[in-house]
């Protein structure tokens, strides 16, 4: 009878072992076995099999601080038990990436040390509250290309733990990224528990128009540094939005339906870079120009299909302005003299020019640039000129021999496709080649007449002029002494023979 036992436990034994070596090699992260049994089969199991757990079904990266389970075919976030198994492991993860598999919903997070998390490009249409209570270290969310829907996007998802100087904070919360999602509107209260947000993405969210709830959450980030609102057919901006965010440096607004220079950006007077590229604005002139904005660096207004003209003073409030891009606009033939230029409030006589380094003005309908657009052609770092009907006459000169020169200097790799459009004469004719040879182009007359031959002509009438005068005074003092007997001749016939010369050289 005992040697009976002792054969069974043996054999019950060798099982279990069996069966646990046969579950690791298929990865399986259930602790199942071995449950209901031996402490001493079960126990070496336990330990090789736990810290496998996530990090055989994803990619732990130790040296990078990665949990890497993005395109892995998952449809639900883990349970408790899997959670732990990433805890077990010791792999600090920093950044955890769970971005373009299926999953539907968010639980809530168990405590992780997780900065980054990316959620993006999966079907997440609800999120539990307080979901993202567990992660205190967060400071980057990543919810783009999912389903939310405003109905479903509760200020109370983002509830984080108790603090006593803020409502239930996510304190470290720097960054929210809620792109290509299905929201319209906003809770009024979305960021109430993100008092140190600085970066917000609503991109491709078709709000149309920022109504009042969605305007008081967006203005209530008095953190906010970063905006994004593009593609989101907005019509208008409200005007009091960035009345409260007093840092917003970065504003995103490109792909909307704004016709004019938002009057809203007035009190964005911390703005460094704006971009209004894509929104069917015709001209930027008169009452429609930028308002004072003394920090703006950078400035986009390019694919703007109905945009003609940038008249004067349309760039005088941005003193500071240092990379201007207007590109690609198929009807933007007038740039006017004085866009740029603003007198000095102390001495209005004196003109004052920002210090512009970078200027792309590629693939528009210029012809003609004044060389008073800006003061430091010199002093710049890209002129990006190609691809424009350039007007190559006398006024455009200073594009050759000025100009050019300048991009030869700094960018020589742009130099291409610079090329002239009119007059006929010279189309075609690469403005570089005209550079290289120091040409001289010719002025058109106030009759648009080309100048090659009105050039010609001239040259024609000097030759004839000083052909004719020895010519006119040998014949005078012929016709005066009457020698050979010649028959009297009238002066129509000698500005005939004026012409007659001078056609003859111009051919
Ligand atoms: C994970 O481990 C840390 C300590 O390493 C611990 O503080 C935390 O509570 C653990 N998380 C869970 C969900 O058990
Ligand atoms: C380009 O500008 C010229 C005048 O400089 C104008 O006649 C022409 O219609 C413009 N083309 C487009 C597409 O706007």
């Amino acid at each position: 009878m005992k040697l009976f036992s002792k054969v069974i436990v043996f054999i019950v034994c060798l099982g279990l072992v069996l069966a646990a070596e046969d579950d690791q090699n298929k990865n399986n992260t259930s602790n199942a076995t071995g449950e209901d049994g031996q402490p001493k089969a079960d126990a070496p199991t336990e330990e090789k099999e736990l810290p496998n757990g996530l990090c055989s079904t994803c990619n732990c990266d130790a040296a990078k601080k990665l949990f890497d389970c993005s395109s892995a075919k998952l449809y639900k976030l883990f349970n408790m038990t899997e959670w732990l198994t990433l805890n077990a492991s010791g792999v600090a993860t920093d950044t955890m990436l769970l971005d373009r598999n299926g999953i539907a919903s968010v639980p809530q997070f168990p405590l992780l040390d997780v900065k980054i998390l990316d959620l993006s490009h999966n079907n997440i249409s609800t999120i539990a509250k307080k979901a993202f209570i567990g992660l205190s270290n967060l400071e980057v969310l990543d919810l783009s290309y999912n389903m939310l829907t405003s109905n479903n996007l509760i200020p109370e998802i983002f509830e984080g733990s108790y603090n006593p100087d803020e409502y239930l904070p996510l304190e470290k919360l720097r960054v929210l990224r809620l792109g290509n999602n299905q929201l319209h509107s906003l809770d009024q209260d979305l960021f109430e528990h993100m008092p140190n947000l600085e970066e917000l993405s609503l991109v491709s969210n078709v709000f149309k128009v920022i109504d009042r709830l969605s305007e008081t959450a967006i203005a209530s980030v008095k953190t906010l540094r970063s905006l994004d609102l593009s593609y989101m057919e907005l019509l208008s901006i409200p005007e009091y939005i960035f009345n409260a965010p007093q840092g917003l440096e970065y504003l995103n607004l490109t792909g909307n339906l704004l016709t004019t220079i938002p009057e809203a950006l007035i009190y964005a007077t911390h703005l460094k870079w704006l971009s209004l590229d894509e929104n069917p604005i015709d001209n930027i002139q008169g009452d429609h120009v930028f308002p004072t904005l003394k920090s703006l660096e950078y400035l986009s207004l390019s694919y703007i299909t109905p945009l003609k003209m940038i008249g004067r003073g349309a760039f005088s409030n941005l003193e500071g302005l240092k990379e201007v891009h207007i590109c690609n606009n198929p009807e933007f033939s007038f740039f006017h003299a004085d866009a740029f230029v603003r007198s000095d409030p102390d001495e209005p006589t004196r003109k004052i020019w920002p210090l512009v380094k970078k200027l792309y003005l590629h693939n528009n309908n210029l012809s003609t640039l004044d060389a008073q657009t800006l003061a430091r052609w010199d002093n710049m770092d890209v002129i990006d000129m190609r691809v424009n009907p350039w007007n190559c006459d006398c006024q455009n000169q200073w594009l050759v021999e000025t100009l050019l020169p300048q991009i030869e200097k700094t960018t020589p790799e742009i130099m291409n496709n610079v090329v002239c459009a009119t007059p006929k004469q010279m189309a075609g004719v690469s403005m570089v080649d005209l550079e290289h040879k120091h040409s001289q182009m010719r002025c058109v007359d106030k009759y648009g007449n080309n100048p090659q031959n009105d050039g010609a002509l001239l040259i024609g009438l000097l030759i004839g002029l000083l052909a004719g005068i020895p010519l006119t005074a040998a014949l005078i003092m012929i016709y005066k002494r009457g020698c050979f007997g010649l028959v009297r001749r009238g002066p129509a016939d000698f500005s005939r023979a004026f012409y007659s010369r001078a056609t003859n050289d111009d051919y």
